[in-house]
């Protein structure tokens, strides 16, 4: 459901994710720029890396992406079941029994095992049609794929199944945010050995693709037919030495409304284990966001907020639902918006700066924020 600000608050949301579909459009013409004749796939598996789908898939769509990417076939099929028609690409290989949903929803899979192909070929045959795969290579990472010293094994039986429909052959860097490291060259030397392979035996390939966002900003002799741009779509970077390469802006923020301000005398506890004393006597207000909402619990005492534009830092534990904020002698009334992440006036806090912070990646910051959090959708 696309909720209004105003639902949000009729609702009773307390703490809402705001996602700024301009920005959304803006860097996939950025990204659609950068990767010149290549085609643009928007990555927006983990629910658009937590900014919501349908709505940013379509979104992207409109922004010049031309096909989509996921992880999973349910996260597919909730995309088609909302209209979507565009190809969409399913990353790993769903067990055998979702052959045929692959097949009904006309989903691009990944193969790499002779098993998932031949099951897939079946589903296409039962249903009369043929199903387009992209065969999957590892080269180097050892997450899923046909190892490149097999493929043209496995491409011999895959191509052997009278149902489907060989259309692209591709591959996943592993440590492309690290510009210039010798192993990018590696795995696109060896892929680029592997395809050529491949064309050799007869199998005329449309789609060559391997670089994902990091790539698709550094290399562009990794961009082939089409680039996979996940993160970087989203105004985040992929990597910290990548940090402002490129016209990107931050999609997602996360506010909250406060909803108690007390105050409270110098030297009381705040938060369970009481782990925050106040210095003096000051405001402290309550936002009602806590780890349930995405917000980690190693931010306690850590991480920073925005309020009136001024940056407070938490006090104390974050809780499951809510946490605490010394707000001094600032003037802050119940109701009024916190910003968690995004911007408030001049100052932003990142999702990179809460990355650093808790000690993990700005994908997961944003990927981790769940369901009961609403998206509204702006710009
Ligand atoms: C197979 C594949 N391609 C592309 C991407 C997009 O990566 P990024 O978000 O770094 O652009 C991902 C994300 O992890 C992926 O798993």
């Amino acid at each position: 459901m696309v909720l209004s600000p105003e639902d949000v608050r009729r609702r009773g949301h307390p703490v809402w994710a705001e996602v700024d579909l301009g920005a959304l459009r803006h860097n996939i013409q950025t990204l659609r720029a950068i990767a010149g004749a290549a085609e643009v796939m928007g990555v927006v598996k983990g629910y658009a890396y937590g900014h919501g789908n349908p709505v940013c898939a379509a979104t992207m769509l409109e922004a010049g992406a031309s096909r989509l990417g996921v992880a999973r076939v349910a996260e597919a099929l909730h995309l088609r079941d909302a209209g979507i028609t565009s190809p969409i690409h399913v990353f790993t290989e769903p067990p055998y029994e979702a052959a045929p949903a692959v097949v009904s929803a006309d989903l691009v899979s990944a193969v790499y095992t002779r098993d998932f192909a031949a099951a897939l070929s079946e589903a296409a045959g039962a249903a009369g049609t043929v199903a387009r795969v992209h065969v999957k290579i590892d080269t180097g990472m050892h997450r899923v794929g046909v190892p490149a010293e097999e493929v043209l094994q496995a491409i011999g039986e895959i191509s052997a199944l009278p149902h489907l429909d060989i259309e692209g052959a591709w591959s996943h860097l592993a440590v492309a945010d690290v510009p210039d490291h010798p192993f990018t060259r590696k795995q696109m030397d060896l892929f680029d050995d592997v395809v050529g392979k491949i064309e050799r035996s007869g199998i005329e390939l449309r789609y060559k693709h391997i670089a994902n966002s990091a790539a698709t900003l550094t290399l562009p002799e990794s961009h082939r037919d089409m680039v996979r741009v996940g993160v970087a779509a989203y105004g985040l970077w992929p990597g910290s030495a990548l940090r402002g390469m490129a016209d990107l802006r931050p999609v997602l923020s996360l506010k909250a409304r406060v909803n108690m301000v007390k105050s409270v005398g110098a030297g009381e506890g705040v938060s369970y284990g009481l782990g925050y004393q106040l210095p003096k006597e000051g405001s402290v207000i309550t936002v009602p966001c806590g780890y349930a909402d995405g917000y980690d619990r190693g931010l306690s005492g850590r991480g920073d907020v925005l309020v009136h534009g001024r940056r407070f830092k938490v006090s104390g534990a974050v809780c499951m639902d809510q946490f605490m904020v010394d707000v001094g002698d600032e003037d802050v009334a119940t109701g009024e918006v916190v910003t968690l992440l995004g911007a408030d006036a001049d100052d932003r806090i990142t999702a990179e700066e809460i990355a650093e912070n808790i000690g993990t990646i700005n994908y997961e910051v944003t990927a981790r924020i769940p369901s009961r959090v609403p998206r509204v959708y702006v710009g």
